[in-house]
């Protein structure tokens, strides 16, 4: 739930002020991930310089502007009067932007977290340590004395311990195999940065569970001009990369290398990266480098273009010169080391040998003016309008209007099981989870499966039977979110058809289904989904349009009337989501009559209830009025208890199929109003009918297929949530008490 960054440079210099200003401007871009508290850790002589500070980032940069820095030196830490302009040849810094999930926010608690009081190791860190409870009882047990409440603390202190004993033992071990050490005392999820005043010049990169992006760049000597690399060329495993491999293993071993038990070792006993050219265990670089590693990848963008996902169980070490090293360490590998240290039964059953993994850098499509507001004051004012243009990516290259069908590339290679599934489970936490919701009748209608939305937090409580002939589909945007990759986890392991809808390609979820669909919504980074949620919903549709359409052309029969209606309503969706758009002003004035209620209704029946519920999420996430999504069918059976005056009530009633049940349920909650003029009740409608009928705060919406509607019905609700929060004078992209990416369970 945090933002990672790091950045390790050779032979690139740089005043130490520009580094500092390259840590802060890369963590204001990962600002959306946490914003509880930041810190920065950058070289300093024989220690480190470190800056941290409670609240936003912006702070943070005021604090590195104007303040002496604290540096963690031998003789304790002091305020020292540095040379901000001094040239550094070399240098690595990391920074971290927190999302607290153990210790309140407050300076001692904020990232980098120093191993002891002269921060011999400085570790930032995403995620959670399961264990540390016991970790810690362990550490402070040998001596170690702990100065904040983090799980963080006790892997920095685990570097120091094993540090103290190795040395002590054999000698200063190599900062990997020390790094191993400390992993293999570790539960939970953690992506991790670590550096150290016994490796100057040194980094060390892990991930476990938790999203890690290695990005790399290596100007051409003597031009000062990045050089072009190709994806392939950029693959330092690849023999004809650009970079030269010492200590490569021979192309040939890769094949008996393919598992990783026995599997390549270097000395301090790692399990070698594998990649489908050859292996190396380290690899000696361009004269000058520079690795950054984030926990997303737009911190990326405006440095390199160059950028691999890690995978679980990766450690990355970048080494005096430059020098990298690339390592996984697997489970299994991970249990040999537990037993080795007398942490684990030698009965327990070896984890079974999986096949090692590849990496391949790729291309970022993410420009830097995407990741910029533009002439917008929030992200979400900007994803909002953007959304027709992002349905329109969504829909790109993927209509054949001539033959009047969907060709989704992601999922083409897989139609024959797609086709032979019988059951359906949508799959996703909050504004995703009500993608599916708004999805699953049309599946179910066009494709005749038995189609279930469910919670991933719920799939994973309640495992449900799923196996063989079954499809499972995770929605995420951030394809990063905890909940639905256990969930994904979970259906992989039962031999579900897993399919992806994600919006960011490289990402777990990406990677761990069989097949899927980009939603292409381009970079969202409002906290609150909007653009992402309609680019699911479409991609969903689509998908259910492609199914049906092979189900008829394999029967040899024509598609249904229904399938030709939802086609024709999801290919004039941009213009109606424009439409939907210029209502804006209006809505804002509504926004302004009810923003001073501290609870609302948000009603709707049959297409419109998950409306009603996404719309409720987005009310509640950014302007802390209690909202409540209700089936108006459910009215009778408990809610309209609540029904007063003091409640706004905003109804999602277009002209469909349940039009006259939702007049009746209009009639019932005014019936219970003495308000006349009827300002607290809000009617989201493509029926004029209800300004006759004396309500006077309509949302005008244009009319599309009944199917397609709840996506255009969306947009009010979008923008009534943002007036509401910008009335109160909340921060719409910085929500209380949320982050952007939910990385942890
Ligand atoms: C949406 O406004 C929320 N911030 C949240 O519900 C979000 O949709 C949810 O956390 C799932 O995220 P994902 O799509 O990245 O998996
Ligand atoms: N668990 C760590 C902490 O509470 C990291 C939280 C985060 O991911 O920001 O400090």
């Amino acid at each position: 739930m945090c933002g990672i960054f790091g950045i390790a440079a050779f032979n690139e210099p740089r005043t130490r002020d520009q580094v500092i200003k390259t840590l802060v401007d890369a963590l204001q871009l990962l600002e959306y991930r946490g914003y509880d508290s930041a810190g920065i850790a950058v070289d300093y002589k024989d220690t480190n310089l470190v800056y941290k500070t409670v609240g936003e980032v912006s702070r943070l940069r005021e604090l590195s502007q104007s303040t002496a820095p604290v540096a963690q030196r031998a003789d304790g830490e002091v305020t020292i009067d540095t040379d901000l302009n001094e040239r550094l040849q070399n240098y690595t810094g990391i920074a971290h932007t927190r999302w607290a999930t153990h210790g309140t926010p407050s300076v001692v608690n904020s990232h980098p977290v120093p191993s002891s009081p002269t921060g011999d190791f400085l570790v930032v860190h995403n995620g959670i340590i399961t264990n540390h409870e016991a970790l810690r009882a362990e550490l402070e047990a040998s001596g170690h004395v702990f100065t904040g409440d983090t799980d963080t603390e006790t892997i920095a202190k685990l570097f120091q311990h094993y540090y103290g004993q190795m040395c002590h033992r054999d000698g200063e071990p190599e900062f990997m195999s020390l790094t191993t050490a400390v992993m293999a005392r570790l539960s939970g999820q953690y992506a991790i940065l670590v550096k150290s005043s016994h490796y100057p010049d040194q980094l060390i990169a892990v991930k476990h569970k938790s999203p890690l992006v290695l990005g790399l760049s290596f100007p051409e000597d003597g031009s000062g001009k990045n050089k072009e690399y190709t994806a392939a060329s950029l693959d330092p495993f690849d023999s004809q990369s650009t970079l030269s491999s010492s200590n490569a293993t021979p192309q040939g071993a890769e094949d008996t290398a393919a598992s990783d038990t026995p599997g390549p070792q270097t000395t301090t006993g790692e399990v070698v990266l594998q990649t489908t050219a050859a292996v190396g265990t380290r690899v000696a670089c361009p004269s000058r480098a520079t690795y950054y590693f984030s926990s997303d990848v737009v911190a990326l963008t405006p440095f390199t273009t160059h950028t691999t996902y890690l995978e679980d169980g990766d450690v990355v070490a970048i080494l005096p010169g430059g020098t990298f090293s690339l390592s996984h360490v697997s489970q299994r590998r991970m249990h040999e080391l537990r037993v080795a240290m007398g942490f684990q039964d030698p009965a327990d059953p070896l984890p079974p040998a999986t096949p090692a993994p590849t990496r391949k850098f790729t291309q970022l499509a993410l420009s830097v003016d995407e990741i910029k507001k533009g002439s917008h004051r929030t992200f979400m004012e900007k994803e909002i309008f953007e959304q027709p243009g992002a349905a329109q990516s969504a829909l790109f290259s993927r209509v054949d209007s001539n033959q009047r069908r969907i060709r989704l590339g992601g999922i083409a290679e897989h139609m024959d099981e797609l086709l032979q599934c019988r059951r359906v489970f949508l799959v996703g936490c909050g504004t995703s989870y009500h993608a599916g919701m708004m999805a699953e009748t049309v599946i179910e209608r066009l494709c005749g499966y038995s189609v279930t939305s469910v919670l991933a937090s719920h799939f994973i409580d309640c495992l449900p039977h799923v196996g063989p002939g079954d499809m499972c589909v995770f929605i995420s945007q951030s394809g990063s979110t905890a909940d639905t990759i256990a969930a994904l986890e979970y259906a992989n392991k039962c031999d579900a058809l897993t399919v992806g809808i994600v919006n960011t390609v490289g990402s777990s979820i990406y990677r761990q289904t069989d097949c899927g669909v980009h939603i292409n919504a381009g970079y969202e980074a409002s906290v609150c989904s909007t653009k992402a949620y309609t680019c699911q919903c479409v991609s969903l549709l689509m998908i259910a349009l492609c199914i049906h359409f092979e189900q008829r052309l394999r029967q040899n029969q024509p598609v249904s009337d229904l399938y030709d209606e939802i086609f024709d309503g999801i290919i004039t969706l941009p213009d109606a989501l424009s439409e939907a758009l210029d209502e804006s002003k209006h809505i804002h004035e509504i926004a302004k009559k009810i923003s001073a209620a501290s609870s609302c209704l948000v009603l709707g029946r049959g297409f419109s209830y998950s409306v009603a519920r996404e719309g409720a999420l987005k009310i509640k996430e950014v302007s802390y009025i209690h909202a409540e999504g209700i089936a108006a069918g459910e009215l009778k059976h408990g809610t309209l208890a609540l029904v007063c005056d003091d409640i706004p009530l905003v109804f999602v009633a277009p002209c469909d199929r349940y039009m006259p049940k939702m007049q009746n349920a209009v009639a019932q909650c005014t019936a219970r109003r003495t308000d006349k003029a009827k300002d607290g009740v809000v009617i989201i409608t493509d029926d004029t009918a209800w300004v006759s009928a004396g309500f006077k705060s309509v949302i005008k919406t244009p009319r599309v297929h009944e199917m397609v509607q709840p996506l255009v019905s969306c947009v009010p609700l979008q923008l009534l949530a943002l007036y509401l929060c910008e009335e109160r004078g909340f921060d719409v992209d910085k929500p209380r008490n949320l982050a952007k990416s939910v990385t942890v369970e």
